[in-house]
């Protein structure tokens, strides 16, 4: 009995510390891109740039349009937005380049470390948004 429990468990471990171990890869990874390709203007810890650069930390915007991310990071985005109250219109270049599994990481990586509270969006979401998203301008 003592050894099915002990296999069990041995079991149970290994699966989850599996996906742990692939959603830690993700997040490093999505850490990395954002620190190349959004923290220079949004800065690391997410607080933006005075008028300029509106913030990922706590943003309202972010919040409630989480779903349009991979799209604003793959196009960019224009046109006056508020954010926490605040105006913002300047224009945010497209990251055409990046790959689906690029900009899944760095989703990832934004929904777990800025808002409030964590935001979980799935794969098939990004892919259905990056595969309808044309532009962003508002
Ligand atoms: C060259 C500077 C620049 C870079 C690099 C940049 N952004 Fe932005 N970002 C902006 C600006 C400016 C806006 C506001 C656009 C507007 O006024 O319509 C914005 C808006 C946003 C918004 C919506 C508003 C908010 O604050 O919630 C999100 C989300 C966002 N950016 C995420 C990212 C992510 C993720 C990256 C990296 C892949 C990135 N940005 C890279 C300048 C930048």
């Amino acid at each position: 009995m003592r050894n099915i429990v002990l296999v069990l468990l041995v079991l149970a471990i290994g699966a989850c510390s599996d996906t742990e171990l692939m959603s830690m890869q993700q997040l490093s990874s999505g850490a990395k891109l954002y620190e190349t390709h959004c923290g220079n203007c949004h800065q690391a810890d997410g607080s933006g740039l005075a008028m300029l650069i509106p913030p990922l930390k706590h943003s309202d915007y972010l919040q409630e349009h989480f779903y349009q991310l991979p799209c604003i990071i793959k196009k960019g985005m224009e046109g006056e937005i508020k954010v926490n109250g605040q105006s913002y219109h300047q224009k945010m270049p497209g990251n055409e380049k990046l790959t689906e599994k690029e900009i899944s990481d760095i989703c990832l990586f934004v929904l777990q470390k800025f808002p409030e509270r964590p935001i979980t969006i799935g794969s098939d979401s990004i892919e259905k948004a990056l595969k309808t998203c044309v532009s962003n301008s508002y």
